[in-house]
C-alpha cells in the first residue's frame, strides 16, 4: 500500500469507477430504499455510531474501516451478533470505502486530527458525512471543509448527540422567548483535569496498528500506547485535553439559544500536566463577543444552579438567568426559582434523533441540525482558546475577516500544515 495518494488521484480514481463529482447516490437509486453507511474509526465512539445506526430501519451499514486491525474484528464481530442477516465489508484504509459507488454516507469517529481530511474527500467523492466533534483540528480545516460541502451539495452533521435532546430545545425556546432578558453575559464550565499519562517509554507499534497511518497528518511520533487510542486527547498534536473533548457538547446550546457575533478578543489561562501529555490541565478562558461576554472555567461557578455540576451553561440576561446541563435547567426571574415555564409554546421542532435527523437529511438534501456551518462557528473560539493557552497571550480577532490580527504564531498554529506523506486533500 502507497501512503502517497493526491486528491487528484482520488478524483481521477473516483472518476474511473464512475463516481467522480456527479455521483448520484445510491438512495436516489431504489436498493430497497436505504441509506447506505459505512462507519470510519471503531474505537469507543465509533462502536456507538455502529450501534446506533444498525438500529435504524433505513439504514444498511456496508462497511467497516479501523487502521487497527483489533478493533476491526471486534466492531464486525459485534455487528455479525447484531444484525447476522447483514452483508458488509471490512476495510484498514478509509480511501477504499470512498472509492465504492454504493455506499452514500459515512460516519467518522477517528481522533479530531483526521477529521477534517476524511470528510473533505468523502464530499468529494459524493459522500455525506456524520463526523465527530471537535468538527476540526484547528480552524483552516473548518474551513476547508465548508468550502468543500458546499462545492458539492453534500450534508454534514456533527456528532453532538446532546443536540436532539429535549433539554436543549426548551432552553432554546424559553431564551428565544426572552423570559429572562437579552443574554449579556454566558459562563461555561467543565470540571475535571486532562491527565499527564506518566513518562512511557517508546515501544515498537503492535503489528495490527498502521501507526504511520493513525499519525497521519499530524507530526511523526515513536509509539506508545498512550499517545494512541483514547488518551490520544491529552496530546496537542490530536486534540486539546478536557477542554476540547467537552467545549462543543455544551458550546452547542449557547450557540443555538443566543448565536453569539462578532468575535473580538479571546484570553486563556491553565497549566501544564506534569507529564509526556501537552494539553492543558486546566483551562480557563474570556471571550469577548458583540453585546457578549462568554466564560470558560475548569470549576463550577458560584451562580444560582451550578453547584455540583460537572459541566453546565449559565446564561444571565437583563431579566433573569438560567442554568442547564445536558438533561436539567433552572430558571431564575422575578425572584422565583423554575424548572420550566408552563405556559410557554414549543416552537421549537423536536428532534426525530441525531442519527435518524442526519439519514432524513441524506433522504432531504436539508441540512441537518447541528450542520457544518454552525458547527464551524461554535467550534472555531475553542481553536483560539486553545492557541492563546499555547502562546500565553491574548488574542484578537477580526470576525469579518476570519483572521488573527497581527500574531504570525497564532496563525500558525490555527492552519497546521500536514505531515508531506499525509495532505490528501
Ligand atoms: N459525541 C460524543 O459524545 C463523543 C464521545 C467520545 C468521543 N467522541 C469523539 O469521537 C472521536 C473518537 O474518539 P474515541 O474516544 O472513540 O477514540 P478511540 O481512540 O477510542 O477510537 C478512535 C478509532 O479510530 C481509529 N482510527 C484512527 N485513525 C483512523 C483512520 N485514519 N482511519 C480509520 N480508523 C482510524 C483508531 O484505530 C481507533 O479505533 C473523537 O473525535 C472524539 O472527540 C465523541
Amino acid at each position: 500500500m502507497t501512503n502517497k495518494f493526491s486528491r487528484r488521484q482520488f478524483l481521477k480514481r473516483s472518476a474511473l469507477a464512475g463516481i467522480g463529482i456527479t455521483f448520484i447516490p445510491n438512495l436516489l437509486r431504489g436498493a430497497a430504499n436505504q441509506v447506505r453507511v459505512a462507519h470510519i474509526g471503531l474505537g469507543g465512539m465509533g462502536n456507538n455510531h455502529m450501534n446506533w445506526f444498525a438500529g435504524l430501519p433505513d439504514v444498511q451499514i456496508a462497511a467497516l474501516c479501523d487502521l487497527d486491525e483489533d478493533h476491526l474484528a471486534t466492531t464486525a464481530k459485534t455487528l455479525k451478533t447484531l444484525r447476522p442477516e447483514l452483508t458488509f465489508d471490512t476495510y484498514g484504509d478509509f480511501r477504499r470505502i470512498l472509492e465504492r459507488k454504493d455506499i452514500d454516507a459515512i460516519t467518522v469517529a477517528t481522533p479530531d486530527h483526521w477529521h477534517a481530511q476524511i470528510a473533505t474527500l468523502a464530499f468529494e467523492a459524493g459522500k455525506d458525512v456524520y463526523g465527530e466533534k471537535p468538527l476540526s483540528y484547528d480552524i483552516r480545516e473548518g474551513k476547508m471543509m465548508l468550502k468543500s460541502m458546499n462545492k458539492n451539495s453534500r450534508v454534514f452533521q456533527l456528532g453532538t448527540q446532546i443536540h436532539a435532546g429535549d433539554n436543549y430545545h426548551r432552553v432554546v425556546e424559553i431564551i428565544k422567548s426572552g423570559a429572562i432578558g437579552k443574554v449579556h453575559t454566558v459562563r461555561l464550565w467543565k470540571t475535571g483535569f486532562s491527565p499527564g499519562l506518566g513518562r512511557p517509554t517508546v515501544q515498537t507499534p503492535p503489528k495490527t496498528l498502521n501507526w504511520d497511518m493513525w499519525l497521519g497528518p499530524a507530526p511523526y511520533r515513536d509509539y506508545f500506547p498512550e499517545r494512541c487510542h483514547f488518551t490520544y486527547r491529552y496530546f496537542l498534536d490530536y486534540s486539546g485535553g478536557v477542554f476540547a473533548d467537552f467545549w462543543c457538547h455544551i458550546a452547542d446550546v449557547v450557540w443555538w439559544a443566543v448565536q453569539p457575533k462578532g468575535l473580538k478578543s479571546v484570553v486563556a489561562r491553565g497549566e501544564k500536566t506534569d507529564g509526556v501529555a501537552d494539553a492543558p490541565k486546566w483551562l480557563d478562558a474570556d471571550f469577548e463577543f458583540d453585546g457578549l461576554k462568554l466564560y470558560w472555567t475548569s470549576v463550577a461557578p458560584d451562580v444560582p444552579g451550578a453547584q455540583g455540576k460537572g459541566i453546565g451553561a449559565y446564561f444571565e440576561g437583563d431579566k433573569g438567568s438560567l442554568t442547564c446541563d445536558y438533561e436539567r435547567r433552572q430558571i431564575n426571574i422575578n425572584g422565583e426559582t423554575l424548572t420550566d415555564l408552563p405556559n410557554l409554546a414549543q416552537t421549537v421542532e423536536r428532534s426525530p434523533g441525531h442519527q435518524q435527523n442526519f439519514i432524513d437529511s441524506v433522504r432531504s438534501r436539508k441540512q441537518p441540525e447541528s450542520n457544518l456551518g454552525y458547527a464551524r462557528e461554535m467550534t472555531l473560539p475553542m481553536h483560539l482558546a486553545l492557541a492563546s493557552w499555547r502562546l500565553n497571550r491574548k488574542l484578537e480577532w477580526n470576525a469579518g475577516k476570519e483572521k488573527v490580527v497581527k500574531d504570525k504564531e497564532a496563525k500558525a498554529l490555527l492552519a497546521r500544515e500536514y505531515r508531506k506523506e499525509w495532505d490528501l486533500v
